[in-house]
């Protein structure tokens, strides 16, 4: 019986399916990382009765193959995430930007803060949390933290808000976990509380953005950026300079900044982390 890996992918249809991801997605795949898709394309070529990436390949030729093609995205996506990833931006939103925001809010009584690439939604969570814990006096505000992807399998995850053991032990204090989850099974499931805190939307990077995500406070775009071309980033940022206040913040990955990507933003070093200001 013949493998598919045995197969191979042959230089035209990676073109083909790095030419498709990039269309939907704007995630850019380099010939260098055809083993990769190669490895996440195999079970979705098996899971859809294809011998080989090949015949993948071909189906996605033929019209109508919308599902197929977002499970080619979906399989392309990487949705490495932790609870307080990095801990240092969530220290300064907890230490100084809220705060400060909660200040200048006090009129109006409302924060939109926006999750955005949030995977399986172990950012937002964090963010919740961290209001529950640390922000009482919310309690009576019209809190909105609003968390989107592209793909709509990590979002249905992220809405059940159900983790494996190896998820929690990822960043999540036990203090946070014996207080906020439960058991699921041989899972651990986020509390209805937290959970209805946020709401899950699907929303494409490159593609138009709901109305309803405007004037945020606080805006997290974390660890995707980096799978972009510069043109796509530039375009990126432009828009959410213009879903963000005039006062608000903008978390990147720790491996992202804005150099020769965009001047409406502005860098702020604070203790070990770095974000921007819209100027
Ligand atoms: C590495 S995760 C980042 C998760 C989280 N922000 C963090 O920093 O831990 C990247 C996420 O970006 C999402 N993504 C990739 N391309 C996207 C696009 N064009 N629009 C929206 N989300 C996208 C993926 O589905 C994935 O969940």
């Amino acid at each position: 019986m013949t493998t598919l890996a045995a197969n191979g992918l042959s230089p035209t249809d990676f073109d083909f399916l790095a030419k498709l991801v990039l269309e939907r997605s704007a995630i850019v795949l380099e010939q260098s990382k055809s083993y990769l898709l190669e490895s996440r394309l195999n079970p979705v070529a098996r899971e859809n009765g294809f011998d080989t990436i090949g015949e993948l390949a071909d189906a996605l030729r033929k019209p109508n193959h919308r599902q197929l093609a977002d499970a080619v995205v979906d399989a392309m996506t990487t949705n490495e995430t932790s609870f307080y990833r990095d801990i240092h931006p969530f220290e300064v939103l907890k230490k100084q930007l809220l705060p400060e925001l909660i200040e200048k809010r006090s009129k109006e009584k409302r924060l939109t803060i926006w999750s955005n690439a949030c995977s399986s939604g172990q950012e937002v969570y964090s963010i919740a949390m961290m209001i529950r814990e640390h922000f009482p006096q919310l309690l009576d505000w019209d809190v909105r933290l609003r968390a989107t992807d592209l793909s709509n399998d990590i979002l249905e995850r992220a809405q059940k808000g159900i983790f494996n053991q190896t998820e929690v032990n990822r960043g999540l204090p036990m203090q946070l976990l014996m207080k906020y989850f439960h058991r699921e099974g041989v899972h651990w499931q986020i509390n209805d509380d937290i959970r209805s805190m946020v709401r899950f939307d699907s929303v494409n990077l490159i593609e138009n953005w709901p109305l309803t995500l405007a004037n945020v406070d606080v805006v997290f775009l974390r660890n995707v950026l980096i799978y972009f071309t510069p043109d796509t980033k530039r375009q990126i940022l432009a828009k959410v300079r213009q879903r963000i206040k005039d006062d608000g913040c903008l978390f990147l990955g720790g491996s992202e900044n804005t150099m020769n990507l965009t001047n409406e933003f502005e860098r702020v070093q604070v203790d070990r982390t770095v974000y921007y200001r819209p100027v």
